[in-house]
């Protein structure tokens, strides 16, 4: 297969910087094509730990070209952050490999500035966002008032439209959200300098990549988040503002349908949300306290320590369904190691009526009592494994039943969190 897609299956930070890397290899172009840097993709290359925010995991591959597609949404101070830091360590050296979209919106201060000031005033019913104002921009996007890239050709025109952008955003801060305005000389200084960095790298990034996908070069296209922070298709309005499942690969990358031969789910062995909202097969007190440090559960874009669960095969059938799920890579299984019994949840239950999926009305997934399975641990170190047959029985019959739950097989298991420490049973690129 020569596209593929890889996405989150759960609440996000499902290990899916590492599998783009480790796919990445085979691939010649890398696109992210939704979100913006509220995602934090962690890549643990020769011992070497880096987080990525917008630039695609391909940067860590010499040669690969790495695209910032139309429906992102990109904070241009942050990139221009991203790519200084990248460079520093030796990494995207030579410019003509990152593309980033003309069509892209831009991330303004004072999307952040409203998207904090907003969490601080909902109090107890926060979101809990990341704070890095993505919600705000994707709002001004379906808005038409959102400024995108190709902005920044015309420089004068650009900063009328930002001007006027800034009037608004200033009168809602200070009379709706009693919050402290932006400054926009200040702005405008910043998207000056922006402009002087980030004007080498536009580009028509939809039709680039059609082109390159009629000449046969092989694309993977990099979800951020995850199905159940999908604007539709997640816990809404515990979610983020973007379609992040594969359907936003067309819109957000630019590409026909008939153009992606492969989806592949990223999921953990167990699970993890950051941020408010319904959880669940959520776990709380000392084991999820021992998961959390053995999994180094804290959030890789604000620090924040992640809640944890057993892994959910509801929700793994509802990522399946809706994404076309082809393969799933199950990351950290040898952070299970020494849990017994291990639990795994088959279906939901609401006052003894079960269900198998998520019960209609998301409302509904506030009350529900998951339905456990128990199933044997094992005390074994398995982050040395590269094939199942290196596994303890009692693993390789977690992961079997796993699949089994999920309706899906699986195409790789991560023991680990460097680039190496993987069993790829198949690799979609060389299917
Ligand atoms: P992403 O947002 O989906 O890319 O995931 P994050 O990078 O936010 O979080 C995943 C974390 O798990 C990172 O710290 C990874 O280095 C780490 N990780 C990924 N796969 C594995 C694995 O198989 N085992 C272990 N122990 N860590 C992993
Ligand atoms: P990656 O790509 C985990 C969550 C936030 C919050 C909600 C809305 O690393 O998997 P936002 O700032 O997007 O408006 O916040 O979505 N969230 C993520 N959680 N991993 C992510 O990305 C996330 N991106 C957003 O914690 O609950
Ligand atoms: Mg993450």
């Amino acid at each position: 297969m020569k596209t593929v897609a890889v996405v989150g299956s759960q609440w996000g930070d499902e290990g899916k910087g590492k599998i783009v890397d480790l796919l990445a290899a085979d691939a010649d172009i890398v696109v992210r094509f939704q979100g913006g840097n509220n995602a934090a993709h962690t890549l643990v290359v020769n011992g070497e730990k880096f987080i990525l925010r917008l630039v695609p995991a391909g940067a860590l591959h010499d040669g690969k070209i790495c695209v910032i597609g139309n429906g992102t949404v990109v904070d241009p101070i942050a990139l221009v952050e991203e790519i200084e830091n990248l460079k520093s360590r030796l990494r995207l050296k030579d410019d003509a490999l990152l593309k980033l979209s003309y069509d892209a919106h831009m991330v303004m201060p004072y999307h952040r500035a409203i998207d904090r000031a907003r969490e601080a005033r909902l109090g107890k019913s926060a979101i809990g966002t990341t704070g890095f104002g993505i919600g705000p921009a994707y709002e001004d996007k379906m808005a038409r008032i959102g400024l995108r890239f190709d902005d920044l050709t015309n420089f004068a025109v650009f900063v009328e439209k930002l001007e006027r952008n800034i009037r608004d955003k200033n009168l809602y801060l200070k009379t709706l959200l009693k919050a402290k305005p932006v400054n926009g000389a200040e702005i405008i200084a910043q998207m000056r300098r922006a402009r002087t960095r980030l004007m080498r790298y536009l580009c028509d990034t939809s039709t680039f990549l059609h082109e390159a996908i009629a000449a046969g070069r092989r694309v993977l296209f990099e979800g951020a988040h995850g199905v159940m922070l999908d604007i539709d298709h997640g816990t809404y309005p515990y979610v983020t503002s973007s379609n992040c499942g594969a359907s936003a690969v067309f819109g957000g990358g630019g590409i026909a349908p008939g153009e992606l031969d492969a989806v592949l789910g990223i999921s953990k062995a167990y699970t993890t949300r950051v941020g408010a909202g319904p959880f669940p097969t959520e776990i709380k007190g000392k084991l999820a306290d021992a998961l959390r440090a053995e999994g180094d559960e804290f959030g890789s874009a604000t620090g924040r320590p992640r809640r944890i669960g057993w892994f959910d095969s509801v929700l793994a059938r509802h990522a399946v369904r809706l994404n076309g799920i082809w393969g799933l890579a199950l990351t950290k299984l040898d952070v299970l190691t020494g849990i017994d019994p291990l639990k795994a949840c088959t279906a939901y239950e609401i006052r003894g009526t079960r269900y198998e999926g998520i019960p209609p009305g998301r409302h509904m997934l506030e009350r529900v009592k998951p339905v456990y399975e128990e199933m044997p641990g094992w005390t074994e170190s398995i982050t040395e494994a590269r094939s199942l047959e290196e596994l303890p029985s009692n693993a390789r019959r977690y992961l079997a039943r796993i699949s089994e739950l999920s309706g899906v097989k699986l195409a790789m298991v991560g023991v680990g969190a460097s680039r190496e420490a993987t069993i790829v049973i198949s690799n979609p690129f060389l299917t």
